[in-house]
């Protein structure tokens, strides 16, 4: 018998595979294609506290092996989500994850605040839609000048530990590749209470226009994803999960479900599948399915068996 199961901050997952957050929107679109009860969880699309456009001109740029993208985190606000996509996710039996970022700390706070009560009051009522909060904190801090909360140690520890004083739902945070020092951000989130670290965000990255001389992002760079940055992710994961206890969720170019087992054996507990369901709609279950075929092969009765490993 295969058993894909895991268990992250006290959350059940049926299986290891969750769809990574800004690859598939609040899930909806997906259930016309396949039923996402089936994945092990789903990250919805980047909240900001306030509703946000994104980025002018051109947001999407295929490269060899991947893709950059310039999106902005254009979303409709954690307000609009509590209201509109939270009654779906209600519908829902796999593990849901709310993604938020933010332009200051107090986006931050008064975002996990309000996803927090919200689902207090629904658990009243015998309802949930959120299991799970990643903090995506790769976004500029607006407030101080515009570097990346993600960045730096120290500014990331603001982040961390106000949001942890002020909600006590399982708590992700989501670490940028760009960390100055990435296995001290691992370690500070597991020492601020986090109870879990995934990683990697997209790779700062650029795409020139030699006819116009300029950059085709307006931003000038943007963030590389799918199989090219897989492994540089792997790395990270591997250096990341021999430096703290809690749970590592790996993140970065997976499109096979042998990909998904170096994650596992670099240290993982799961893992999110982003660029991957551009090409295939169904990479999601396909992705648990092979797996499977490969666990069954391996004789690995459970992913506990070679978590790690190398
Ligand atoms: C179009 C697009 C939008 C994204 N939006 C978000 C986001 O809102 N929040 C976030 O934490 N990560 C976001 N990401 C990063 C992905 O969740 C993931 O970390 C990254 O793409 C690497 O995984 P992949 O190679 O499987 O895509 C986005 C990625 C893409 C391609």
């Amino acid at each position: 018998m295969t058993d894909l199961s895991c268990v992250i901050a006290g959350v059940p997952f049926k299986n290891p595979v969750m769809m990574a957050s800004g690859t598939f929107g609040f899930g909806r679109e997906y259930s016309a294609f396949y039923p996402i009860d089936e994945l092990g969880g789903i990250c919805g699309k980047g909240l900001t506290l306030h509703p946000k456009e994104g980025n002018p001109g051109i947001r999407m740029w295929e490269t060899a092996s991947g893709m950059m993208n310039s999106v902005g985190l254009e979303n409709p606000g954690v307000h609009a989500f509590l209201e509109q996509e939270c009654p779906y996710w209600e519908t829902l039996d796999t593990v849901r994850i709310a993604n938020l970022g933010g332009g200051c700390l107090e986006d931050y706070t008064e975002g996990a605040r309000l996803i927090e009560e919200n689902e207090n009051k629904r658990r009243k009522e015998g309802r949930s839609a959120v299991d799970m909060i990643e903090l995506n904190i790769s976004c500029p801090n607006v407030k101080e000048g515009g570097m990346a909360f993600g960045i730096q140690t120290e500014e990331a520890r603001k982040v961390v530990r106000a949001v942890r004083r002020e909600v006590s739902m399982p708590l992700i945070v989501k670490l940028s590749p760009g960390a100055e020092k990435l296995t001290e951000m691992a370690y500070m989130c597991e020492q601020e209470g986090a109870d879990a670290v995934s990683l990697i965000n997209t790779i700062s990255a650029m795409k020139i226009d030699v006819r116009s001389r300029k950059s085709v992002f307006r931003h000038g760079y943007a963030g590389l994803s799918g199989p090219a940055i897989k492994p540089i992710a792997l790395r990270m994961v591997h250096q990341v999960s021999h430096a703290v206890n809690i749970p590592v969720i790996g993140v970065g170019g997976i499109s096979s479900g042998e990909d998904i087992m170096e994650f596992i054996m670099a240290g993982a507990s799961a893992v999110q599948v982003g660029t991957a369901g551009f090409a295939d709609l169904r990479a999601g279950v396909r992705l648990i399915r092979e797996l499977e075929t490969l666990m069954i092969e391996e004789k690995i009765s459970h992913l506990d068996e070679v978590r790690g490993i190398v």
